[in-house]
């Protein structure tokens, strides 16, 4: 039996049901990041949405974060530059890293992609603990991702 995923499998099932396009994005990213802290009580778990040249912060669920950051900059803004899913076991390694707060350790962050498939959304996700995140998240993260874009 495995916790974690265990946790996510019903997760996953259970957000369909909470987010809706006839409803706001704020909303509905409000919804799944409550229900993400709610699960797994990650240290820092939201969204950053692009606007322009620069990923605004959106809704979040952790300590005060840093407002804007602009593409290709920090581990969210070469997610939204790379179209991929990152994963930093410890972010002092990670060349570029943006720190909002000295008790993030690691993090990993997954592209969420709008009908023009480019990247709208960046899920980022921080852990006060050093490799906290492991190919079970990025799976399931990245599974997530998907149902999201699905009310984009
Ligand atoms: N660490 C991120 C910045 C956002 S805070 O983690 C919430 C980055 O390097 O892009």
């Amino acid at each position: 039996m495995n916790i974690k995923s265990d946790k996510y499998a019903a997760l996953l099932s259970q957000i369909p049901n909470l987010i809706d396009k006839n409803i706001s994005l704020v909303s509905n990213l409000a919804s799944v990041s409550a229900v993400l802290k709610d699960c797994f009580d990650f240290f820092w778990v939201g969204f950053y949405i692009v606007d322009g040249d620069r990923l605004v912060i959106g809704p979040y669920q952790g300590p005060l974060a840093c407002v804007e950051i602009f593409f290709g900059k920090g581990v969210c803004g070469a997610c939204w530059e790379k179209g991929e899913a990152i994963l930093v076991p410890d972010v002092h390694s990670f060349e570029g890293h943006i720190s909002c707060n000295s008790d993030s350790k690691s993090e990993i962050v997954v592209p969420v992609f709008g009908k023009d498939d480019k990247v709208a959304i960046v899920l980022d996700i921080d852990s006060a603990q050093l490799d906290a995140f492991d190919d079970c998240d990025m799976r399931n993260l990245k599974k997530l991702g998907k149902i999201i874009e699905t009310v984009l």
